[in-house]
Parts: C-alpha cells; sequence; structure tokens
C-alpha cells in the first residue's frame, strides 16, 4: 500500500509533474508507420497531454504542435508540402526543426518568420515504430535491443489504446501470477494453429500447450533482480521433481517489458501516456525464427483494435464483451479468446488512476513493488539533476542488448543454467542474431 502523494507522483504526466519530466527523457513511441502509410501522411496525436501534429514529407518526419503559432488554426488540416507543413489559415509555413521559413501574406520582404518557432520534436523510425524525443536537450541513444536490431523482415509492429493510466497498464506486464488466472482457457487448442498468439502455443522444447501449464500450474514461484536496463522476471512452475516451466520476463525502464511470445518470438511493449487516464500500449514482436507474417499477424489485431485510432471495441461501455455462459464453460474471464483484451479490463476495471492507497498487495506482487520503486528512485534522481536510469550514450547503448526473454521446460535441478543456453542456442540459430 502507498501514500496518495506517492500514487500522485508515479502516475501523473504533464510537463510540469516529476514523472513527465522524467519520461520526457527517453524516446516514446508516437504512433505506428502503418499510420502514415496513407495518401495524405498527416496525423492529429494526442502524447503526454500534448496536441501534436505528426507527419512524413520527403525529407522525414515532423512533429509539432498541433496548433499554428500565428493564430492558432489547427496545423493537422495543413497543407503538406516536400519539406514541411503548411497553416491552411494564411499560409505560414513550418520545417520539421519547427523552424517558420514563410509568412507568404506578410508584406514583400517581411522577415518576420525568423523570429518565429513552433514547438517541434524530433522523430526517428524503429521497427515499424515512430518514435518522439519530448525532452529538454540532447536525446539518449537507443540501445541495442533485439527489438531494435532485428531487421524489418522478423519485426511488427501494432498498438491498441487503453481507457486508463500508464502505470496500472505496464504493471499487468509485471505480475507473472495472472497468466495462470485472467488468461486461463479451459480447453487447450491445437497448438498448430497458434501463429501469431499467445498462451496459444507450446513451450520451448516440450510438446505441452502453454494454456495448459498455466492452467494447472497456477502458484508459480516468481524471482525478481534489477538489472542494467530495469528489471528481470524468472517466473518457474514445477511441474515435476524433474521438470520446471520457467518464463523469463523484463522490464525495459522506464515503460516497456520484453515477454516471450513463443519459442521463436518475443514481444516488447511500450505503454505510452496519451494523458493521465489514456494509454496506448505499442508492441513490437521480434522472430528469432522464420520472417514475422506481418499480414496474419495485422488482421488478427485488427479484429479488435481497428485502425485508424486502434480503440477497442470491447471497454468499459459494453461490460468488456462479457458473457456468463463462456465465463461459466470456456474461459475464465468470459471476455473472449483475445489475451489484449483481457489485460485491458484488468487495467481499465481498476478505475482511470487505480487508487493504489486501498490495494493490498501480495507475494506475486514482487515485480510490482520492485518496480515502483526503481520508478521512484528514477524521479528523485532526475528531480536532482543526476542522470536517471537508461538515458544513455552511443556507448552504454552498445552494451544494452537482448535481453533474453524465455519461455521453456527444462530439467528442475539446473533451470538457471537451461534458460540461459535455451536463449544462445536460438541467438546461435537466429540468421540476424548469431
Ligand atoms: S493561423 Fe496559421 S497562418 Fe494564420
Ligand atoms: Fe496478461
Amino acid at each position: 500500500m502507498i501514500s496518495a502523494e506517492q500514487n500522485e507522483l508515479m502516475t501523473r504526466i504533464g510537463a510540469g509533474t516529476p514523472a513527465g519530466r522524467l519520461l520526457r527523457r527517453y524516446w516514446q513511441p508516437v504512433a505506428i508507420a502503418d499510420e502514415l502509410d496513407a495518401a495524405r501522411p498527416v496525423k492529429a496525436v494526442r502524447l503526454f497531454g500534448e496536441e501534436l501534429v505528426l507527419y512524413r514529407a520527403a525529407g522525414g518526419y515532423g512533429l509539432m504542435q498541433r496548433h499554428c503559432p500565428h493564430r492558432g488554426a489547427d496545423l493537422a488540416y495543413g497543407r503538406l508540402e516536400p519539406d514541411g507543413l503548411r497553416c491552411s489559415f494564411h499560409g505560414w509555413k513550418f520545417d520539421a526543426a519547427g523552424n517558420c521559413v514563410e509568412t507568404p501574406a506578410e508584406p514583400e520582404g517581411s522577415r518576420m518568420c525568423e523570429q518565429i518557432r513552433t514547438v517541434s520534436y524530433p522523430v526517428v523510425e524503429k521497427s515499424g515504430v515512430l518514435f518522439a524525443y519530448l525532452g529538454a536537450g540532447a536525446p539518449p541513444a537507443f540501445p541495442h535491443f533485439d527489438c531494435f536490431v532485428a531487421p524489418a523482415t522478423h519485426t511488427f509492429a501494432f498498438k491498441g489504446y487503453w481507457d486508463c493510466n500508464w502505470l496500472q497498464a505496464l504493471e499487468v506486464g509485471i505480475d507473472p501470477a495472472h497468466a495462470s488466472w485472467l488468461h486461463k482457457y479451459f480447453e487447450d487448442e491445437d497448438p498448430a494453429a497458434s501463429y501469431g498468439r499467445q498462451f496459444r502455443g507450446t513451450p520451448a522444447d516440450s510438446s505441452l500447450p502453454i494454456s495448459k501449464v498455466l492452467r494447472e500450474y497456477d502458484r508459480p514461484e516468481i524471482r525478481v533482480e534489477r538489472t542494467e536496463y530495469g528489471m528481470r522476471l524468472q517466473t518457474l512452475r514445477k511441474l515435476s521433481d524433474a521438470q520446471t516451466h520457467i518464463r523469463v520476463t523484463n522490464v525495459l525502464f522506464p515503460q516497456a517489458f520484453v515477454i516471450p511470445m513463443n519459442a521463436e518470438m518475443t514481444i516488447t511493449q511500450f505503454h505510452v501516456p496519451v494523458d493521465d487516464t489514456g494509454c496506448y500500449w505499442y508492441s513490437i514482436f521480434t522472430s528469432f525464427g522464420a520472417p514475422v507474417d506481418k499480414d496474419t499477424m495485422r488482421a488478427q489485431r485488427l479484429k479488435t483494435y481497428p485502425a485508424p485510432d486502434y480503440k477497442p471495441i470491447f471497454g468499459r461501455a459494453n461490460g468488456w464483451g462479457f458473457n456468463a455462459e463462456e465465463q461459466r464453460t470456456r474461459t475464465f474471464t468470459g471476455m473472449g479468446f483475445d489475451i489484449n483484451i483481457h489485460d485491458q479490463f484488468a487495467c481499465e476495471s481498476q478505475g482511470p488512476i487505480q487508487d493504489r492507497t486501498r490495494e493490498n498487495l501480495g507475494s506475486s506482487d514482487k515485480g510490482i513493488v520492485l518496480y515502483r520503486r526503481i520508478l521512484v528512485d528514477a524521479i528523485r534522481r532526475n528531480e536532482a539533476g543526476e542522470t536517471p536510469l537508461m538515458v544513455v550514450d552511443d556507448a552504454q547503448a552498445r552494451t544494452l542488448t537482448g535481453p533474453p526473454a524465455i519461455d521453456g521446460i527444462g530439467p528442475s535441478a539446473r533451470v538457471e543454467e537451461y534458460w540461459k543456453e535455451t536463449d544462445a542456442v536460438r541467438r546461435r540459430q537466429a540468421a540476424w542474431a548469431a
């Protein structure tokens, strides 16, 4: 249980707040590249409570304040030109660096535009996700994590909106116990039909459906530890004296986790504030085996999180699709078979910002407890003018690799060695990670 003050400190991300200042020191997902795959690649976006317009021009991506600094017209309806965006009220034009480069309604020879700048932020594309830097000073380097170094053929990016604060969305990913409950299916499916879906295939080195492992071994042992990139969790389900199922998952500080999807793919998922009470998850699926079948992955996910806004078809307004008969006979939640909807229910039903003064944490919440310590520590350091965790330069970024995210069944007596070997073998065999 924590105080109301600490809950506010951790969750509020406005420009003048301590967590807002901290999170602005990192590259933050602002869109997936698919969103600008349009005849007119211009899109209004809201990020950290700021109203912005994102566009792609011949010279690259631009992201700026949505309201024109002349008299406030909406640049999301501006005219896209090869080297910038032009306001459709009086024709002022802005480049990607935020410079006003033309004020065509002013008298001939006017140099007024030299004095005008708008708020703008740099944008780069990594593995199908557009990342923006909203902070002051130079942005940090990108760590050489698998999701960023894998080739485009072996990654796929998608996103979805959840109507709640970003922190409770992140916390579901560092809560390994819930997978045996929230995502419990009463029947297993043919693992061969599981492509692109979580908790439906088989763990590495096993033919047991993962849904059966989660269902039948529902009191996992959880181990957590700090790492140079955030934290690592190990979740052990002892199947017998001889065999243990292990999941190795990670937090990439500040707002992402890396988890295994199956023996072949991992998911790196960022939880990014739209404002204090809404967030998007951005997932980068990374394959160590075959190239990703992006069309199949996209079609599966668009069914519940349709473009152009990637807002779910189920939510508070329709009880997350709850069906009592399904809950009795087929799933633990009664909310269908898309695990993203289950997680969405878990987070959204806590309220817009979870009141953590009223919670009672158990032993299975140790990942959440450690993460909050790391977060509060980083907020304090940043406020004190120190460099917080993961604000790194190029040399440090090169040392931040992996991290291993494993789902497998190995010998109980040497499970630590088992997951490290499994990771090493998978890397050796991958076309890009050797
Ligand atoms: S309001 Fe944009 S040019 Fe006048
Ligand atoms: Fe989940």
